[in-house]
Formats: C-alpha cells, structure tokens, sequence
C-alpha cells in the first residue's frame, strides 16, 4: 500500500508543466479500434487508468508499442473476443468506451456494465439508448451489456449532457450508414479532442464542443498521429495550490480557454491570474475571499475541481456554499478535510465552508482520485505532518504528482508501506 508523506505548510512556487489529458486518451485510445491502420497518439499521460486500458485492448486484440515518446496502437490480431471482462472493468469505468467503437467496427460487443464507484451509481443508460436507437439490438443479462447490429444514422437527444456517452456514441456514429444528429451533447475539451482525432482518421464530425454534433458516417477510418490536449483537471489543481499555499504557480502548455471556469474563480476569490505566452501565471500574496460554487458540464465549472476548490475554500474568509450538481456522492473528502480542522457541514448536493481556518496535518484517507489531490494540497498548507492513505487512487490520473509538488518546492514523499 503507498502513501504520500506531506510536511507542511509550504508555499507552491515555481513552473509545473501539464500531462496530456487522461480524460482525452482514454477514448483516443479506443479509436484504435475504429481501424485496421497504426494509431500514433502522442501526449498520452503515463498513469494507471491509461494501462489499464492497454491491458483490455490487448485482450481484444491491439497492441501498443511505445516509440519516441508516442504511443502506437495497432491490430495485431482478429480477436474474435469482443468481450470486455469485469476484472478489468471493475477497476475502470471508462472501459465502457470500447462498447461504441467495437459496435461500429465489428457489429458485436460484449462489455461488464461498470457498475457504481465512491462518487456515484454512474449508469450508462444514454450510451444504450443512444446505441438503440443507431439500430444496435442491446441486450442485458449476467452483469453485461451486450450490443449486436448494423448501425444506421439518426437523430438522437441525451436526457442530460454525458461526457463519455457522447464520446461512444460518436464513435460508433462515425461509422453508421448515414448521417446522424446528436442533441444535448456534453461539450468538454475532451469530447472536442476525440472528435478532431476522428477527422484526422477520416471521420466527417461537425459541431463538437456545441450542443448539437453531425456525423456523417463513412465506410472506413485510416491511420492518424494525434497529440492528446494537455490536462485542464491536473494543471488546475496545481493552480488551486498555488492560491492556497499563497505561492506563485506558472502552468506551462495548457490551455487557458479550457481553464477559463477556473481561472474566472480564482480571480474572483481574489488571486491574480495572467495567461501569456509562457502560460498560466496564478499567485496570491494576501487573503482571499469565500466564493460560491455550483459544479456543470462544462463550460460550466468541472467537477473534477469541486473537491479541491474546497480544500480552497477551508482557508478563504467567509461561507462558501459548494453545489455538487453532477454526482450524487462526491463530498467523501469533507469530512477528512474536517480531521484537518476544517468546518464544513454538508447537507445533500450542498457544502458549506466556513473560513478561515487554519489546518493542521493529519492521517487521511483518499476514497476517489480527486479527493486524493485535494487531501495532498491541504496537506502542502497544513501545519505540521499528513499522510494520505490509499495513493493508489491518485496514480489512476495524475502523472507524477509528488515530483511536481517537489519541484514547486513541497515537502512530499512517497512511502511503500507493506500490506498489512
Ligand atoms: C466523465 O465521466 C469523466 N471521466 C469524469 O472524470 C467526469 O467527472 C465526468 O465526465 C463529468 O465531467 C472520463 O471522461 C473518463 P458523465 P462520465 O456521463 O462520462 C449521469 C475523473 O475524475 N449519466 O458525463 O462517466 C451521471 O450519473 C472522472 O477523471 C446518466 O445518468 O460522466 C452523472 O450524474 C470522474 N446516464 C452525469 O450524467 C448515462 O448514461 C454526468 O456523467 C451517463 C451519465
């Protein structure tokens, strides 16, 4: 079991360049099953979630090969496999992302639902409603979904914006015959991202980023070389460190028009923000004021913040009310924030912070990958020692966060601790 070791309080000051975004290789790495061409994605972050996934498409047949920093996916072999098991679902919902692509191409797949995690039930009914109504014949039974047919365009509204919804079904869309409409699309960089991936394999995609995306469907895709956009969930948190520990963090190779959610906020509690051509300047010397927060699809503020916007919010002046609109569980990391003397009471979907209060270090525990990062950044402004359990959360999404931390001058280690 590892954890992080943290002695604080520290200030965050220095440059910290952005990984490639998790959230956009995850599906730019199911592509590859849209092809029987070499997919060379560059930019992809080396973290847990991402090999977890090379594992599963290994099992369904395409292997990866790392070249000069690229990775390049290819098919090695016909696998008339197109199961996706629940050993290795169960560690990554986002392996439902192959359930699209594997339609398209193969006309058959077989995928373990995902089931819940810590944050949420997560179900993925619009990816197979989505799918119905493209022709796919869906079937339930035994834990898995399994989808069968011919796909044919069509005109298709979400109930709710899903970011990896509309991912799957332009995927499997890509190659429909025909041409299909899709409405209250989630419109995330990283929807936009896998959307031009598809164009440069040979897809006709139009209106990502919109609400409403057209896909005109063709009768193949092709090779492409793809960099993947950098990480606006990780570059963002080390922002938020910045404000918190009252330091000076230049982001470098983001990208601030995905930011702008965040960056508008920090503003507004009082820090300054510069974008230049040396990237993403966030410092703040004095106090800072609470500020509310309600969580949206983007481009409304990310959820994948909200955890460690309220780390931020323990140490403002004032009451902030956080509104969890997304999922149904995501406070988990509350009531660990409040072992480190924060006061935060937490009715439903709402928090309320009451600063300022200053934290001192203490065990904690992580429960999902954000609550990992906002736990380590109280922990960088705590006064005294931190350890947080259970890392292993943390390395599903970000690249090598205590080297980061480090270089921006925390105090943070890495212990192997033998299971008990
Ligand atoms: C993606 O999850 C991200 N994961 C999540 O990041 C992120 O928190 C989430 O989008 C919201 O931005 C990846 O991209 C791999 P949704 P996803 O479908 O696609 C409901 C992280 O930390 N819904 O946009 O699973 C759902 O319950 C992770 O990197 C349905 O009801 O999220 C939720 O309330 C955590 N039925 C809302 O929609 C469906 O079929 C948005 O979920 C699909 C979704």
């Amino acid at each position: 079991m590892e954890k992080f070791h943290i002695v604080g309080p520290t200030r965050l000051a220095g440059r910290v360049r952005a990984s490639g975004a998790k959230n956009a290789a995850l599906p730019a790495l199911t592509a590859s099953l849209l092809t029987d061409e070499p997919l060379t994605l560059r930019r992809v972050p080396r973290v847990r979630d991402i090999r977890t996934l090379q594992k599963l498409l290994d099992h369904l047949g395409i292997g990866a090969e790392e070249r000069e920093g690229a990775l390049i996916l290819r098919r090695e072999r016909e696998s008339s496999d197109h199961d996706a098991p629940y050993d290795l679902v169960k560690t990554m919902r986002a392996s439902v992302l192959v359930l699209g692509p594997l339609l398209a191409k193969v006309g058959h797949a077989r995928v373990s639902l995902p089931g819940g995690c810590a944050i949420g039930v997560r179900p993925i009914d619009q990816h197979l409603k989505a799918l119905t109504a493209l022709g796919a014949d869906v079937q339930l039974s035994h834990g898995y979904v399994e989808v069968t047919g011919k796909l044919t365009g069509t005109r298709f509204r979400f109930d709710m914006p899903t970011v990896t919804g509309t991912e799957n079904v332009m995927m499997a869309a890509a190659l429909a015959r025909g041409t299909t409409v899709l409405e209250n699309c989630a419109r995330e960089p990283e929807v936009v991202d896998l959307a031009n991936l598809l164009n440069a394999m040979g897809a006709r995609i139009s209106g990502a980023g919109e609400e409403t995306i057209v896909i005109d469907g063709v009768e193949s895709l092709g090779a492409a070389d793809h960099t993947i956009i950098p990480d606006r969930i990780e570059g963002g948190t080390y922002l938020i460190g910045a404000v918190l520990t009252r330091g000076d963090v230049t982001l470098e190779g983001a990208n601030a028009a995905d930011l702008a959610p965040l960056l508008d906020k920090l503003a507004g509690v009082g820090a300054s923000v510069e974008v230049s051509a040396e990237g993403i300047r966030v410092h703040c010397a004095g106090d800072i004021q609470s500020l509310d927060l309600e969580t949206a699809p983007h481009p409304g503020f990310p959820t994948d913040l909200q955890a460690q916007y309220m780390t931020l919010m323990t140490r403002a002046d004032g009451v902030a009310t956080i509104s969890e609109t997304i999922f149904e569980n995501r406070f988990q990391h509350a009531p660990e924030l409040a072992r480190m003397g924060a006061d935060i009471r937490v009715e439903g979907g709402r928090a309320r912070v009451y600063g300022p209060k200053s934290l001192t270090g203490a065990g904690v525990m992580a429960t999902d990958l954000r609550a990992s990062a906002c736990l380590i950044l109280a922990g960088v402004a705590a006064e005294g020692e931190t350890v947080v359990d259970r890392i292993y959360h943390l390395d599903r999404g970000y690249e090598g966060m205590e080297l980061k931390l480090q270089s921006l001058g925390a105090r943070v280690a890495r212990w192997s601790v033998p299971m008990s």
